[in-house]
């Protein structure tokens, strides 16, 4: 998956060496950062231009705590590549709460300046949450303050010292921001994300799995390694598919 992954992007990125991408966090996109940063440091692949949105980030955090967003982004990727610090946005965790709402809304238009996301990478929560919108979320989220729930509390509490020390609220793009983006790659690994991933993918499309907007999208990749794929009710047909644009339209695209 994280070699897919890498693959696809590395291949964008000297296609479009100024890409906007929109990044995650988490386990699930760790293995693809190690990969770009081989891909880097063997492979001479260049991100000094390339510009970055980061999906979300606790609200309050300081951007130095060990379990903040933007230090995981420095730490196992910007801080291992030659990416330009002025390249990256990252919602801030220390915005002071009164100016929130003109803050998440200035994000906005830094990627708007950008000309938009190009690609824009997910990973998925157990309820199917996407950045952290968190179900319920509306389809027409822009990016914003949210109150996380308790399941995103208690599966993210394990990094944390103890479940109170956990941020009750982020800062995440929002549904809609991330559908402007122009590619989606959702990356799903795991047998538990198999029930959020069958729901987002052949479920019906509802703020209550928000990954299940991306059906309204135009240009999803989703890679999934076998677990996570298992409850998909036609993961025989898409594996044909996955067989087909290989063969015939992405050769050589995600695999060696
Ligand atoms: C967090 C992040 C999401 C991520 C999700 C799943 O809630 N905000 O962007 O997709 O966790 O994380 P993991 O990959 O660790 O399962």
């Amino acid at each position: 998956m994280s070699e897919a992954a890498a693959r696809f992007l590395a291949e964008e990125i000297k296609r479009k060496p100024d890409i906007v991408l929109g990044l995650p966090t988490g386990a699930t996109p760790l293995g693809m950062y190690r990969e770009l940063v081989t891909a880097h440091r063997e492979g001479g692949l260049s991100f000094s231009s390339v510009r970055i949105f980061n999906l979300d980030e606790y609200y309050p955090i300081s951007p130095r705590h060990p379990q903040s967003y933007n230090r995981y982004m420095w730490d196992n990727f910007f801080g291992r590549v030659d990416i330009a610090k002025e390249n990256v946005h990252i919602p801030s965790g220390e915005v002071p709460a009164r100016d929130i709402i003109k803050y998440c809304e200035s994000y906005e238009k830094d990627i708007f300046a950008c000309g938009g996301l190009d690609i824009t990478i997910l990973g998925i929560g157990r309820d199917g949450h996407i950045g952290f919108n968190e179900p319920g979320s509306s389809l027409s989220s822009k990016t914003r303050l949210k109150t996380l729930t308790q399941e995103t509390i208690s599966d993210n509490g394990r990094c944390f010292a103890s479940l109170s020390e956990v941020p009750k609220f982020a800062i995440t793009m929002g549904i809609s921001t991330i559908l402007s983006s122009r590619v989606i790659m959702l990356l799903a690994s795991g047998r538990n994300k198999a029930e959020a991933l069958a729901k987002a993918i052949e479920g019906p499309v509802t703020c209550e799995v928000p990954a299940s907007s991306l059906q309204l999208h135009k240009e999803v990749v989703i890679i999934a390694d076998e677990e996570a794929a298992n409850a998909l009710k036609r993961k025989k047909y898409h594996k044909f598919v996955e067989k087909m644009w290989l063969k015939d339209v992405w050769p050589g695209m995600l695999y060696k």
